[in-house]
């Protein structure tokens, strides 16, 4: 899908108004005015999933981008903008495509993209190569802010590593010694993964067996049995969007959720809490937000999303959010002039970002320094139990910045 449908109405216009102004043109004096205002306009290009088992994701991060700068009177660094769409279906032999249908055909200043790991490889690569400002709103790939960050990259959300392993302690001051870890084979799992373990084997935890399924697969039952059999004291997981709210459900209905103690990165119960049901409740889960949050910043934002869009903000909605809050501040330090990298690069990486999850700041690698809270879920909510892990950075091994 190709949603930019804001470029033919300027297109038309014009070429209608060109076709008007002949006479003045001619004479070398209105036609250059008014392409100058068109092209003045600041070409904002999203690269979400808008369908697939991360649609509600690609939405609740766009929903948060347009809120944040609406909210501040819709434009960028006095600029208006103009806004492009491409729907990459969490789908990563497309991601190089899908990105330069983005940067080269539509010419995008910034592009704000995505959730998915590997979608988020294409992404970096084609940035990269074009020089062009890129916020990432969700996918934790540990690359982007590690060995291939790069100066015009700047992540909003987590790298996949940071959540689950705030997990380890918790379950260990439970003596939970014992663990199967069960998440999709891809980045974003095997990275969960990655960090579970330098918080979970650290703590003193021992890792029984690590299952997977391929994604965006919700086939888990063969896994539940294996998982019944085993007897361990928790299972960990990662998963997210709809594959999530399947996974709580099945693990409830195979009779699990009273014998094994469910724990999670926390995108298991972000935005799926009403669709898994009586499964969710209970569950334990660590990430860098939480519903309840007793944060003036965060009440105040979770009514005016919920009144505007009719619906519950979770984690993705935040994360969007805060990339128009962080754009919003980039463009009002250059006053609107992106052709002057380095002091918007400077701005970018300084800004402190007053956030719903709490104020945090971006690392040398362009990622959060924030907190991870323990949450649970009680009567539909992510209920925060306290701070995981305060100010947690991510080791950003292998960037040079
Ligand atoms: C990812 O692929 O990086 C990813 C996707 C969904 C999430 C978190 C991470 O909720």
């Amino acid at each position: 899908m190709n949603a930019s449908s804001p470029r033919s109405p300027n297109r038309r216009l014009i070429l209608s108004r060109s076709a008007a102004l002949v006479g003045a043109s001619s004479v070398g004096l209105l036609l250059p005015q008014i392409v100058r205002a068109q092209s003045n306009k600041v070409r904002v290009g999203f690269m979400l999933p808008y369908t697939g088992t991360f649609a509600q994701l690609g939405v609740a991060i766009e929903n948060g981008v347009r809120m944040a700068i609406a909210e501040k009177g819709g434009k960028l660094g006095g600029r208006e903008i103009e806004w492009y769409k491409v729907d990459d279906e969490s789908e990563p032999s497309k991601g190089v495509e899908n990105a330069s249908k983005l940067v080269q055909r539509d010419k995008v200043d910034v592009l704000i993209g995505t959730v998915h790991s590997g979608v988020q490889m294409g992404i970096q690569r084609v940035v990269r190569d074009a020089g062009v400002l890129s916020i990432i709103p969700n996918a934790g790939v540990h690359a982007a802010t590690r060995a291939l960050c790069a100066p015009n990259v700047f992540r909003t959300s987590f790298t996949n590593g940071q959540p689950s392993q705030a997990l380890g302690k918790p379950m260990m001051d439970k003596g939970l010694k014992r663990t199967v870890w069960i998440s999709w084979k891809y980045a974003a799992g095997d990275e969960s993964l990655e960090g579970f373990k330098e918080g979970y084997l650290k703590a003193g935890g021992t890792i029984i067996k690590e299952l997977s399924l391929p994604f965006p697969n919700v086939e888990f039952q063969a896994l539940l049995t294996e998982i019944a059999s085993l007897k361990p004291d928790a299972v960990a997981c990662f998963f997210a969007g709809a594959g999530a709210a399947k996974f709580m459900k099945d693990y409830a209905a195979a009779g699990l959720k009273e014998r094994i103690p469910l724990y999670g990165s926390g995108f298991l119960t972000e935005g799926v809490i009403e669709a898994a049901g009586p499964a969710a409740e209970g569950v334990y889960t660590t990430l860098h937000y939480a519903d309840s949050l007793d944060i003036p910043r965060n009440k105040q934002f979770r009514s005016a999303y919920a009144s505007q869009f009719k619906l519950q903000p979770d984690v993705y909605a935040v994360q969007g959010y805060d990339s128009g809050q962080l754009l919003l501040q980039g463009m009002a330090a250059v006053k609107g002039d992106m052709s002057n990298k380095a002091a918007l690069y400077k701005a970018l990486e300084t800004t402190v970002i007053d956030s719903p999850r709490g104020k945090w700041a971006m690392s040398k690698a362009h990622n959060p320094v924030q907190d991870i809270y323990l949450r649970v879920v009680e009567k539909g909510d992510n209920k925060v139990l306290g701070v995981a892990a305060k100010a947690l950075a991510d080791s950003g091994v292998g960037c040079k910045l």
